[in-house]
C-alpha cells in the first residue's frame, strides 16, 4: 500500500485524514492517510527516521511547517517563498522536498467560491504571522498589484512588508482605513475566530462593498467575520474550501492521480465540523 499521512501537534481535529481517506475509498486505492502527533521536539527526529522508508509524503500542519522546510534538501519556489512547507515527499533516493500547497489552495478556493482572481486589485491580509506570509507570497506569484498587512503588532507587518518587496505595505489596526479604502480582498490570516467568538476586530464598512472578505479560520465555517460581511451582503470564502484545495495537489503528489470528483468531501468535512 502507499502510505502517506498528516503531521502537526495537537493532530486529533485535523480534517486532512477525513478528505484523503475520502478519496482513497472512492478511488479504490491501495493506500492510507495516516495522522502523526510526534511531540515538538521530536519532530525533526520523526521526519529524518523517514527518509527514503515506507512513507511517500507528509502534509505538515501547526506548529511544524518552518521546522519542515528547514530540514528539507529541497524546496520548490513556492516553500521557499512561504517560508514554509505543509508538503514533504520522500524520495526512493533518500533526500527529502518540500512544498507548499497552501498559496495554491488558497487561490482556488478565492476562485471556486467568489469567481477572485488575484490580479482584480489590492489585497489586505490581517495578521503577519505564518499563514500571512505565506497567503501573501502566493497572491503576490499570481499577479496581485498590492498587498496591505494590517497585523496588532504593527512592527510585525512592517517585517514582513521589508522581506517581501515593494508590492507589501505593512499598517498597525490604527491606519486600518488607509489599507482597507481600496481593497478587493480581505482575509484573516489570523486565530481569531477559531472556536467562535467576535474574529479580528475590524470594520468592514471601510472597505468597498465589492471587496471579498475570505477567513482561513473554518472552525466554526461561519466565523465573526465572515458573519459580518454576509450581513453586509459582501461576497465571503471560507477557510474550508482553502483547506479542501490544498489537499488536491498533496494527493496527486503522493498517489500519482487526481482525485475522484464523485465524492463530495466538502460534504464530509461540514458533517464532522
Ligand atoms: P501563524 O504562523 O499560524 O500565522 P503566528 O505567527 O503566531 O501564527 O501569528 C499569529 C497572528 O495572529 C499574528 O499576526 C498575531 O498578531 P501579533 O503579531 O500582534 O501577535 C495575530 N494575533 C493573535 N492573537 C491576536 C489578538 N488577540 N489580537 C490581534 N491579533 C492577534
Amino acid at each position: 500500500a502507499w502510505v502517506a499521512g498528516v503531521v502537526g501537534s495537537p493532530i486529533n481535529h485535523s480534517l486532512s485524514p477525513v478528505i484523503h481517506n475520502a478519496w482513497i475509498e472512492e478511488a479504490l486505492l491501495d493506500a492510507a492517510y495516516v495522522p502523526f502527533n510526534p511531540p515538538p521536539p521530536a519532530f525533526r527526529g520523526f521526519i529524518q527516521g523517514l527518509r527514503g522508508g515506507a512513507i511517500r509524503g507528509l502534509n505538515v500542519t501547526i506548529p511544524f511547517k518552518e521546522e519542515a522546510l528547514a530540514l528539507a534538501d529541497e524546496a520548490s519556489d513556492l516553500a521557499r517563498r512561504a517560508g514554509a512547507a505543509n508538503l514533504l515527499l520522500f524520495r526512493d533516493d533518500g533526500a527529502i522536498i518540500a512544498d507548499n500547497t497552501d498559496g495554491t489552495g488558497l487561490l482556488a478556493a478565492l476562485h471556486v467560491q467568489a469567481e477572485y482572481r488575484a490580479d482584480a486589485g489590492p489585497v489586505v491580509i490581517l495578521g503577519a504571522g505564518g499563514a500571512a506570509r505565506g497567503a501573501a507570497a502566493a497572491l503576490l506569484e499570481a499577479g496581485a498589484p498590492a498587498v496591505r498587512v494590517i497585523n496588532r503588532t504593527r512592527e510585525r507587518a512592517l517585517v514582513l512588508a521589508r522581506q517581501l518587496g515593494p508590492l507589501v505595505t505593512g499598517f498597525g489596526r490604527e491606519d486600518a482605513h488607509v489599507a482597507l479604502r481600496d481593497a478587493a480582498c480581505i482575509i484573516n490570516a489570523t486565530s481569531l475566530g477559531l472556536g467562535g467568538g467576535p474574529g479580528p476586530d475590524i470594520d468592514l464598512g471601510l472597505a468597498p462593498h465589492a471587496a471579498v472578505v475570505m477567513d482561513m479560520v473554518y472552525k466554526p465555517l461561519e466565523t465573526g467575520l465572515i458573519h459580518r460581511a454576509l450581513e453586509r451582503g459582501m461576497r465571503t470564502v471560507d477557510g474550508l474550501e482553502m483547506l479542501i484545495r490544498q489537499a488536491v495537489p498533496s494527493f496527486e503528489a503522493f498517489y500519482g492521480r487526481r482525485p475522484p470528483a464523485t465524492i463530495n468531501v466538502r460534504a464530509l468535512c461540514l458533517e464532522t465540523l
